[in-house]
């Protein structure tokens, strides 16, 4: 019988990526367990329908019983934990679901894996693992000159999502430490690629170019991110969780550090060669400098040679390539894009944009 794996959060931007690749190797049954919040879209599986080798599973991972029933019943030999909340925009204007599903719902996660897998045999014991997938966020903001976030950084979270992932990261390093519950962490840098939610820099940077709309950069646009392909975030994550030492946590980045305006100024430049026939053109003029979010990290950077050296990972897309990829991918799936720009996507954007 095929070995089975859960994943929280399966139908989320990684997490889809994640399933979508996971599932078609051979040898693996998925498991996806999701609420479909505004973020989680069940048609990001749509090519799954059907397969013996992928369960979706419509679910809250607060909901212990469920969690519980699904690790026994599908005999869980690992946990993959994708399901948070995860714009930090929306931490800032409502940080008490935050709380609920990255502090609460995995603490209820941990607590279901620990019971289980103390049940399981010697064996069992021995290869189970639980992977939680966190954030460079909970490093806080790096000076200038400083150098990179390592595993030894101390956590110094600034956003109610950075506090609510560090809160989690904390949970997880005491349930290996007091129960000896083989936990993995991954702490990575800003994703981007295929089925990213409009609402986070670069696809919503790609959606306001194609419809002609303003695009919004926070105050001076100076602040810097490091930018990794999604794929190569979930190779990583594989690695893990066959290569990874229990009780270990391992930070991801691409070595990609970028001001949001070169971000920004990229993208446009891009639209410009692959829609020759927009009415935007040039879509730099769509850029427009708005108010600053408050308690912005200035930086982000990380190291990532202990994943490389230890564990042989490295990634293989660079910004250039994977940010074309990415837009070729939204300009062929205007499909997917009209689906999640719903009505409840049009309340974000007018609470979040209408007076900055
Ligand atoms: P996302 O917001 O796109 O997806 C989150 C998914 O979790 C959605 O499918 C949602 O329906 C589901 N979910 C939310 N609450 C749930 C609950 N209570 N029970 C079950 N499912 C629930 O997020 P993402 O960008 O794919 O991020 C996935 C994980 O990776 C998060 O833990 C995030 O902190 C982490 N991460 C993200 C990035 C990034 O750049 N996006 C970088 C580093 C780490
Ligand atoms: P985001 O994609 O929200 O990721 P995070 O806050 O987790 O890093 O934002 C990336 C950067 O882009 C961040 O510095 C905030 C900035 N930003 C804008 O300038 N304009 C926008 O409309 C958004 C959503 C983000």
């Amino acid at each position: 019988m095929a070995r089975s794996i859960l994943v929280t959060g399966g139908a989320g931007f990684i997490g889809s990526n994640f399933v979508l690749r996971t599932a078609a190797a051979s040898g693996v049954h998925v498991v996806t367990l999701d609420k479909l919040t505004y973020a989680g879209n069940v048609h990001n599986l749509a090519t799954l329908r059907g397969s013996s080798e992928h369960t979706f599973v419509q679910g809250d991972i607060q909901d212990r019983e469920l969690v519980r029933s699904l690790l026994r019943t599908y005999d869980i030999a690992a946990v993959v934990h994708f399901a948070a909340e995860s714009h930090v925009d929306r931490s800032i204007l409502g940080p008490e679901e935050f709380i609920r599903t990255n502090v609460g719902g995995t603490f209820a996660l941990l607590e279901e894996a620990k019971t289980y897998w103390q049940s399981l045999s010697a064996d069992g014991k021995n290869s189970f693992r639980f992977l939680h997938v966190s954030t460079d966020e909970v490093y806080g903001s790096l000076g200038p000159n400083d150098p990179a976030f390592t595993e030894n950084t101390p956590y110094a979270p600034n956003s109610p999502y950075a506090a609510s992932k560090a809160s989690s990261d904390h949970l997880v390093r005491a349930y290996h430490h007091t129960y000896g519950l083989p936990t993995l962490t991954s702490n990575c840098s800003n994703n981007y690629g295929p089925y990213q939610f409009p609402e986070k820099l670069i696809p919503l940077t790609i959606l306001n170019a194609l419809n002609g709309k303003a695009i919004p950069v926070y105050g001076d646009g100076k602040n810097v991110r490091d930018w990794l392909y999604v794929e190569d975030h979930c190779d990583a994550i594989s690695t893990i969780l066959k290569l990874g030492k229990p009780g270990e946590t391992y930070n991801v980045g691409g070595s990609s550090e970028k001001a949001n305006i070169d971000v920004v100024n990229t993208i446009c430049e891009l639209m410009d060669e692959l829609v020759p026939g927009s009415p935007s053109r040039p879509h730099k003029n769509l850029i427009k400098f708005v108010t600053d979010r408050p308690g912005h990290d200035r930086r982000y950077a990380v190291d990532a040679s202990k994943l490389r050296r230890e564990l042989g990972w490295q990634p293989q897309e660079n910004f250039r390539s994977g940010i074309r990829k990415t837009i070729e991918w939204y300009l062929s799936h205007k499909e997917w894009l009209d689906s999640v720009v719903s009505g409840a996507y049009k309340d974000w954007i007018a609470a979040q944009y209408a007076t900055r």
